[in-house]
């Protein structure tokens, strides 16, 4: 099992996952290629045995700099072994190397396991986003700025 980066050739790998993972809420293939096309994108992939079992797709943003996790998803016969974990820390490293200071993502507030993977990797909850990805299905907004670490916020009152 090994973590790559991903290549046109793993289009057919990243879209089952996709249909598999998301549904009605999958990136179209359009998107996917474009993502897998442009400088500002990162996509990695989880590949077992030649069968691409985890993906994670990440944007860039030089000027802000910051690294957007789009998605992580694994196929769920090989969920809870630790490759959404290394999925997010590698996307981070990459993202980094790049000049990433802080990292956001979107998460539906229903997906348990996912919130908890993000919590558990020093992301925080920033806003709830009412209906973001229909009406009644709201997302968390969560970021991890590694420039906060270790400062100290003083509040002064008067
Ligand atoms: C979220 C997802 C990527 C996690 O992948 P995974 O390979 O199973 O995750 P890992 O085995 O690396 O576990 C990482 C952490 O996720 C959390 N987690 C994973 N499965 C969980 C579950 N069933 N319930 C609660 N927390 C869970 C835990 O915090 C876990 O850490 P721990 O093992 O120390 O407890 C996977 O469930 C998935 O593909 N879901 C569908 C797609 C999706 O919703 N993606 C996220 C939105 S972009």
């Amino acid at each position: 099992m090994r973590i790559r980066r991903a290549s046109l050739g793993d289009m057919p790998g990243i879209m089952r996952i996709e249909d598999l993972c998301f549904g009605r809420r999958r990136f179209s293939p359009q998107l996917v290629q474009s993502m897998l096309l442009r400088d500002d994108c990162l996509v990695l992939v989880t590949v077992d045995a030649e069968v691409v079992v985890g993906a994670a797709m990440c944007t860039f943003s030089r000027f802000q700099e910051t690294g957007r996790i789009a998605s992580i998803a694994v196929l769920a016969e090989h969920r809870g072994r630790g490759i959404g974990r290394s999925l997010l820390k590698a996307s981070e490293s990459e993202l980094r190397d790049r000049g990433a200071s802080r990292f956001t993502l979107e998460v539906s507030v229903d997906n348990a396991a996912a919130i908890d993977m993000y919590r558990s990797n020093g992301y925080s909850v920033g806003s709830i986003i009412a209906d973001y990805y229909e009406k009644g299905e709201s997302a968390l907004y969560m970021e991890k700025d590694l420039t906060m670490r270790g400062k100290r916020t003083s509040v002064k009152v008067s």
